[in-house]
């Protein structure tokens, strides 16, 4: 205990075989329920959103929402969310992506995002990257430039950062906790 990184790690709750065998389902609703663990989280994101300078917040349906929306308010900056294919009713960017089978589809409004912003994308955790990489797609497309990715955890062994790092151009990836 102690360290912001111990106090949010002892808040994440391990759960086996979830959703399926063999997987290690990673809940974060404890440390969502607990003010400390929560406000050290939105805290350091935040922080990182004023270090790297942005100017608008990306959050990614749905713990990416849950997660952005505090830290849009803690950093002052707006939120614009990537929903999943059919939610929003503008005109949209979309963009298809690979699951482990078949694909998914996200959106964001086309409006939001314009050229000239700085955009943070804040998610829960990079897995295999591929939601994170279909993120910054949508943003490359809309015009507006990647201030970075920042997430809670990042599962180092699925291989998301090294499927990142075309899309990244050389902006920063970060990792509250890597497991
Ligand atoms: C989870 C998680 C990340 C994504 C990471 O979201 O919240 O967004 O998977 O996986 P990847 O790096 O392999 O793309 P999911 O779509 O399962 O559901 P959610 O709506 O609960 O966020
Ligand atoms: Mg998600």
């Amino acid at each position: 205990p102690g360290s912001p990184r111990e106090l949010l790690l002892s808040r994440i709750r391990d759960v086996p075989d979830y959703p399926k065998p063999g997987v290690l389902f990673k809940d974060i609703t404890p440390l969502l329920a607990d003010p400390a663990a929560f406000t050290a989280l939105t805290g350091a994101l935040a922080d990182l959103c004023t270090r790297h300078q942005a100017t608008k917040i990306v959050g990614l349906e749905a713990r990416g929402f849950i997660l952005g929306a505090p830290v849009a308010v803690r950093a002052g900056l707006g939120f614009i969310p990537v929903r999943k294919a059919g939610k929003l009713p503008g005109a949209t960017l979309s963009q298809a992506y690979e699951l482990e089978y078949g694909t998914a589809e996200i959106e964001v409004h086309a409006e939001d995002l314009v050229e000239g912003d700085r955009v943070m994308v804040i998610d829960d955790v990079l897995a295999t990257g591929g939601t994170a990489e279909a993120s910054l797609e949508l943003i490359r497309r809309s015009g507006a430039d990647v201030a970075g990715v920042s997430v809670l955890m990042e599962i180092g062994f699925l291989g998301g950062r090294a499927r990142l790092q075309a899309a990244l151009r050389g902006a920063p990836l970060e990792a509250l906790i890597t497991l």
